[in-house]
């Protein structure tokens, strides 16, 4: 499996009087190139699930195998650096900083990783191209439309060539053409061996022909696949 959750507990704040526990013995396993949605209410502990899946903070107890590497395992910094290597981000707000270029935006993820500029602009060429951006590279991103920036995210979230792809309400904010249009990339990203893990209440997204697998995300529990 190239996730392999066991026993996941995951406390904010924990031993202060804000403790909150947010997740509490999730079981969850997700083979390479499906694509899997976790369905809940807000609150349920979704997106601390998927933050653990995106290696951005281990469990505080339990063990998380994420693409061969157990998380507890790893220092901060090593964590930081299977993160970059293996998880791609698509947020809810697409996090697009408004005064970057589109371009400088996509190459984002890339900056720690020691490209030079010719590399990194080179490895942005074929997404720009693919997702009918090129055209866009040099505007400011907070100037594009919604259509164009959802295709800024789904590039950005491509650029490190990431094995696992991670959505948060991705399609929360867009209308229905958009949001079809977003799902048919994805089953085109998984068709190409991708792992994809979107966390979503649309039905649109919970119904999708392509998922493999659909789980409900309950109190801080993950419930039995409900496909
Ligand atoms: N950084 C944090 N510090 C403290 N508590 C947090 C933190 N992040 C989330 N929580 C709490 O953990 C629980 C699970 O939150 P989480 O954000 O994972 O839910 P969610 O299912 O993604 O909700 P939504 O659908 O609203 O995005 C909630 O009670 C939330 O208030
Ligand atoms: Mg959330």
């Amino acid at each position: 499996m190239l996730i392999e959750l066991t026993d996941i507990v995951k406390i904010y704040n924990q031993g202060e009087v804000n403790e909150v526990r947010a997740l509490e013995g999730v079981q969850l396993s997700v083979a390479q190139g499906t694509m899997v949605c976790l369905k809940g209410a807000s609150g349920s502990g979704k997106s601390t699930l998927l933050s653990i899946i995106g290696c951005i903070y281990p469990p505080t107890s339990g063990r998380a195998v994420i693409a061969g590497t157990q998380l507890a395992r790893l220092p901060d910094r090593f964590l930081t650096i299977h993160r970059r290597q293996t998880i791609g981000f698509i947020f809810q707000h697409f996090n697009i900083l408004p005064r970057l270029s589109v371009l400088e935006n996509i190459i984002l993820p890339l900056m720690p990783l020691g490209f030079s500029p010719a590399r990194r602009r080179a490895m942005a060429e074929p997404l720009l191209e693919r997702y009918g951006i090129h055209h866009r590279r040099n505007f400011p991103a907070g100037e594009i439309s919604g259509g164009e920036l959802q295709r800024v995210a789904i590039a950005r979230a491509l650029i490190n060539d990431p094995p696992i792809i991670i959505a948060d309400e991705p399609t929360a904010h867009l209308d229905t053409h958009l949001s079809r249009e977003f799902l048919a990339t994805m089953r085109e990203l998984k068709g190409e061996g991708k792992t994809i893990i979107i966390a979503s209440h649309d039905p649109l997204v919970t119904e999708d022909a392509g998922l493999d697998r659909r789980y409900g995300v309950q109190d801080g529990r993950v419930t039995q696949d409900v496909c």
